[in-house]
């Protein structure tokens, strides 16, 4: 599978993406679509950007009910978005049923991405208060395991642990990574960050990239040299 470079649109409003969008002219990234601009601007705003001629990574981290993410899951199919994610903590039963919802009459789906620990989760949260026994690293294999288990693509995890969960899933698995930052750029809130560059030889599959890129002087710069770095292992400086 090809490597890419999600961009992770992380706007307020319509007219904030779409100015941002306007700026690579013909060159269409791929995008990530969250709960802050979706629930501002509604389905509508994943259909005007796909028209766009975007690829789209919707960012709902579904969780509930198998039969509720079954049924959340066919309607966003029909918005034929090409990547949508949820809870792995779900159960391999809820992510059976969305994969079953997100399947389209002609056999077609979006890639099905299971988030496993959020990154915000400290050790001490985990243990004291989900009261979940198991370090850090297990719980995310075990996470990994299940989604395989339940037969969707892959998991968001951090470049750090791709190859962790490549070697527990398999080299075709899908390692999504956020956490990316270029030597010279700001940390921001990211603790664990890697360089694109890294993230590449590190066999993450995508890189999901916010504001290196979105708050970058030149983003179009920014996000060729991200392409330069991850999908041709170009290093820069
Ligand atoms: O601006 P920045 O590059 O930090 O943005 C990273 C994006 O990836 C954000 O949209 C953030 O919500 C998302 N993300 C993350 N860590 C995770 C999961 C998602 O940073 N574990």
């Amino acid at each position: 599978m090809k490597k890419d470079v999600i961009i992770a649109c992380d706007f307020p409003s319509k007219n904030d993406v779409m100015d941002f969008l306007d700026l690579f002219g013909k060159e269409k990234p791929f995008v990530k679509i969250g709960m802050e601009l979706f629930y501002a601007e509604g389905p509508d705003i994943v259909r005007q950007i796909k028209k766009k001629g975007h690829k789209i990574f919707l960012d709902l981290k579904l969780h509930d009910i198998p039969n509720t993410v079954e049924r959340a899951m066919r309607s966003l199919s029909l918005l034929d978005v090409d990547m949508v994610n949820l809870h792995t903590s779900g159960t391999v039963k809820m992510m059976q049923a969305a994969l079953k919802g997100l399947t389209r009459e002609d056999g077609t789906r979006p890639l099905l991405i299971g988030v496993t620990q959020l990154t915000s989760i400290n050790d001490q949260e985990l243990s004291e208060e989900l009261m979940i026994n198991g370090t850090m690293d297990e719980v995310v294999i075990n996470y990994a395991k299940l989604a395989l288990t339940a037969g969707i693509d892959g998991v968001v995890c951090s470049p750090l642990e791709a190859e962790k969960v490549k070697n527990a899933c398999g080299a075709s698995f899908i390692a999504v990574t956020p956490g990316i930052r270029f030597k010279d750029s700001k940390k921001d809130d990211q603790a664990r960050i890697t360089t694109p560059y890294d993230a590449s030889k590190m066999g993450c599959d995508y890189i999901v990239v916010g504001r290196p890129i979105t708050q970058a002087d030149d983003p179009v710069a920014a996000y060729r040299r991200c392409v330069h770095e991850f999908v041709y292992g170009k290093e820069t400086e």
